[in-house]
């Protein structure tokens, strides 16, 4: 069995079948789904969705691309979400000079805000980065001063270097459908140099559909290519691979 440790359940891509999305994930071997916010209205819908589904936990926060629109009261909506049942993760949240769509400092400000969060509230945080890696780790260094860090880095897509010192500071790393792309046999060495102990799965579905399903719909039963091509490249068989990330996930986020 499998976690999706990383799904945008709540997009409208999946308005059309979310029973059936979370169906198939079931039926392929994902007992849980975190379904994972980037704004206050995905998650209060995630939140919702939870609720609704036994096999549906959720993280609730606003993503960086997400903080340039938020609304006066949007981050108190977040805030008001936290303490709600199966509410196990703060999230996600980072840094992203890819897009420009909320200003750097703007960014910094609610990326500063979830982790102090998620320190008050002993949960643990999800960490969205692009092109931004350098000013990730300057900040994650500085909150670990103030004490141990409990997250996951998303989506990673660092180099072995960055994902050394992610796991120094006492952090999970996700990979998503992008390490079982033809092109990425850097990012599939790097995931044989994580430890046992650190490493997760995803789909961050809607988006990021893995090989051989590129470019389609993404969704949380998608997240076994992305388990077999890791088992593979870590020399371990699928079946052990997948307990040691089930494991991983729920010493995280305590489902
Ligand atoms: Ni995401």
């Amino acid at each position: 069995m499998l976690i999706d440790t990383h799904a945008h359940l709540d997009q409208p891509e999946f308005d059309d079948d979310r029973q059936a999305v979370v169906e198939r994930a079931l039926a392929a071997g994902v007992e849980q789904i975190l379904a994972v916010a980037i704004d206050a209205d995905s998650a209060e819908a995630s939140v919702a969705l939870a609720a609704q589904h036994a096999t549906i936990h959720a993280a609730v926060g606003i993503q960086p691309n997400y903080c340039g629109q938020a609304a006066p009261g949007d981050w108190d909506r977040v805030l008001a979400l936290v303490d709600r049942p199966k509410v196990v993760a703060i999230g996600e949240t980072g840094l992203d000079r890819h897009w420009d769509y909320t200003p750097f400092d703007v960014q910094q400000d609610y990326f500063a805000r979830h982790l102090t969060l998620a320190r008050q509230r002993d949960l643990p945080f999800i960490v969205h980065t692009r092109e931004s890696e350098a000013d990730v780790l300057a900040m994650l260094r500085e909150a670990r001063e103030r004490g141990p860090l409990c997250g996951v880095m998303h989506s990673f897509v660092g180099d072995a270097e960055v994902a050394a010192e992610c796991v120094e500071l006492g952090l999970f790393i996700s990979f998503a459908g992008m390490v079982t792309f033809k092109k990425s046999q850097t990012l599939r060495d790097v995931a044989a140099t994580i430890p046992d102990d650190r490493i997760l799965v995803e789909t961050d579905c809607p988006y990021l559909a893995p090989h051989p399903l590129r470019g389609k719909r993404n969704e949380p039963a998608n997240v076994v290519h992305t388990a077999q091509v890791l088992a593979e490249v870590r020399g371990v068989e699928f079946e052990e691979f997948a307990a040691t990330t089930t494991a991983n996930a729920r010493r995280l986020f305590g489902f």
